[in-house]
């Protein structure tokens, strides 16, 4: 993830730091920060966290010039350490300061040309490439800008950069194409970053850098042109609509124990305004509704805990709207030769927008005629530019990697695609789409209920603290629920952790319980459909006869599950289908309490990113 700012005090390279620092959830295995001098680039870089940083640069906060960049990784090319890490320079005589974030495939070529011309690298990194290359061009053109566009013409794969040169001090260059730049606008100061979050402190005014656009920022300019020269004359300025303080922990010993603990909020946001007069209300829908009636097929195409809301809503959506939905892997779809024509409807569910898997799925999907709907927090993003409709969660910045409150708002914000999809296709009446929302709406009182009775999880979690292994049954949308729970326990807890469908069990994961073995079983409602109560009880038996130590989620007064539970769980009563709103809130903060007691970093788990912007 990259930050820059032109035009900030005598200070920029401390603006710079405080932008790595919100963004160091984005990637964080290094960092660096480089500005323009006396006549020369002055280079700061420290592997580790934004700490490790902002110690080097102690007593070097004043500089010549009022622009910096900065950047902090997460490597793909060499692995992390300070010569790998950016910000690269390029020339002769390191005259250029360059930050990338993407991958450039057709880096050895480039790279043998460059070194054959006499340039010198000191990493492995597909970036330092580009710096070089950047010098290079800029031997033959009259300013910064000329050199990028003459630069990028040569690039081919997925980048965000920025530069800046020596001998122009006070202007940084950045180019986006496939990756993420956002522009902030100040009074005499100007911010660059790969989302908002890097300058909401400064500025709520944001530009938005489209496709192959290259963007020249000083103090008091910023001009945008396309890859092929012409000018932008109007590119689109956004109010940013994140305070800074939910970039904040606020009180919390973590951003996960805050996300999770924001989720009645977060959840009303998703549904605030959307429901008027027995109708669903969706503005965003821009799909032409007769269109909407042809649809014969749904895939939802996702990544992580995103592809576990879209195992979620498949229940709902087949039972509202009686139309197929399949969900696969992003990174999968494509490769499979899919079926996808003009009558399929893609729902590309991405918290960032960014991921991407799931961004090639997406563009994959259009190339075959189908209609793409973005379910996403981030605005402006990729995934939903792309797309023909974007409907956003509204839950607010997530910055903990582990998914909490955008999980949810996710799979509220499918349920209300689900139910528009029934209105307008009728396979609803406007009475039961109002009773069912109803129930919706009672959804975000009952997630604060779960949330003041946390105690008991969270001593389970303290007491577990030296478990090696858990595993987690569900049947129905408690089979996804189970998978998104173990999900959580080994991204932050790095516990070996497995989901299983709880009818499943029998044909091979039984094997595995043994004497003390925890498995938690989501237990659906003893008012729900047919069996499925009474089928997920037996499972509860059958671990509990080989010795597992049972952890049941039930129902307020299921009292069924009593006799074969070693600890109950309980959650407020609701429809089948909201209950994942519900159940999984126990298993988050088991998953979070049991990581902070044994003393990791919740936010920033090892070896992974909030975003994944490689493939
Ligand atoms: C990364 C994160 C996961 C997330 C997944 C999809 O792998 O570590 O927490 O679920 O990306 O992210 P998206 O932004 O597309 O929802």
């Amino acid at each position: 993830a990259g930050s820059a700012a032109a035009g900030t005090t005598t200070r920029p390279s401390e603006v710079v730091l405080g932008g790595l620092s919100r963004l160091e959830y984005r990637g964080y295995d290094s960092a660096g920060i480089a500005r323009c001098g006396e006549g020369e680039i002055e280079l700061f870089k420290a592997s580790g966290k934004i700490q490790n940083l902002r110690e080097k640069l102690a007593g070097h906060e004043a500089s010549a010039s009022n622009v910096a960049i900065g950047h902090t990784r997460w490597a793909t090319h060499g692995t992390p350490s300070d010569v790998n890490s950016h910000p690269h320079l390029g020339g002769k005589h390191g005259e250029i300061a360059l930050v990338h974030n993407g991958i450039i495939e057709n880096f050895a070529s480039l790279k043998k040309e460059l070194f054959e011309a006499g340039y010198e690298f000191v990493s492995d990194t597909d970036s330092e490439v580009v710096a070089h290359l950047l010098a290079r061009e800029y031997e033959n053109a009259e300013t910064l800008t000329e050199a990028m566009r003459a630069c990028v013409a040569h690039l081919e794969g997925a980048f965000t950069l920025l530069a800046i040169h020596k001998d122009d001090p006070e202007t940084i260059v950045a180019v986006r194409r496939n990756s993420p730049l956002v522009v902030g606008l100040g009074e005499g100061e100007n911010f660059l970053g790969s989302d908002v979050a890097a300058f909401v402190d400064h500025t709520k005014s944001a530009v938005e850098i489209g496709q192959d656009q290259i963007v020249t920022v000083t103090a008091n300019n910023v001009d945008v042109i396309g890859f092929d020269g012409t000018p932008v004359a109007e590119p689109k300025q956004y109010t940013i609509e994140w305070d800074a303080a939910s970039a904040q922990k606020s009180g919390y010993p973590s951003f996960m124990a805050k996300e999770i603990h924001e989720q009645a909020k977060a959840i009303s946001d998703t549904l605030l305004g959307r429901l008027e007069n027995n109708e669903i209300v969706l503005d965003e829908m821009h799909i032409d509704p007769s269109h909407l009636r042809s649809i014969d097929k749904i895939i939802v195409v996702a990544c992580g805990t995103a592809a576990n809301a879209g195992e979620v809503v498949k229940y709902a959506i087949e039972h509202w709207c009686r139309i197929p939905v399949e969900v696969e892997l992003a990174h999968e779809f494509r490769y499979r030769d899919p079926i996808v024509h003009e009558r399929t409807l893609v729902v590309a569910i991405s918290q960032s927008g960014e991921t991407m898997d799931t961004l090639m799925a997406v563009r994959y999907a259009k190339e075959q005629g189908a209609k793409v709907v973005a379910i996403c927090n981030t605005r402006g993003a990729t995934i939903p530019r792309e797309s023909d409709a974007a409907i956003y969660l509204h839950v607010g910045p997530e910055i903990a990697v582990a998914s909490t409150k955008a999980y949810l708002g996710q799979i509220a914000a499918c349920y209300l695609l689900g139910l528009f999809l029934a209105q307008v296709r009728g396979n609803l009446y406007g009475d039961e789409i109002e009773a069912i929302m109803r129930d919706l709406e009672e959804i975000p009182g009952k997630i604060q209920d779960v949330l003041d009775n946390s105690g008991q999880v969270e001593k389970l979690a303290h007491d577990m603290v030296e478990t090696t292994s858990v595993l987690f049954l569900g049947r129905h949308v408690g089979f996804p629920t189970a998978l998104e729970g173990a999900l959580k326990l080994k991204e932050i807890a790095y516990i070996h952790a497995e989901g299983f469908a709880a009818g499943e069990l029998k044909h091979g994961p039984i094997a595995l319980v043994e004497e003390g073995q925890p498995v938690f079983i989501v237990v659906p409602s003893p008012r729900g459909r047919d069996s499925l109560h009474a089928k997920v009880v037996s499972n509860i038996q059958e671990v509990r006869a080989r010795g597992a130590h049972t952890l049941v989620i039930a129902e307020e007064g299921d009292t069924d599950v009593e006799p074969y539970a070693d600890v109950v769980i309980r959650y407020p009563e609701t429809r089948t289908l909201f209950a994942p709103l519900l159940t999984i809130i126990p298993l988050q903060i088991f998953a979070c309490e049991l990581a902070t007691a044994k003393g990791l970093d919740v936010d920033q788990p090892r070896n992974l990113a909030k975003s994944v912007t490689v493939e």
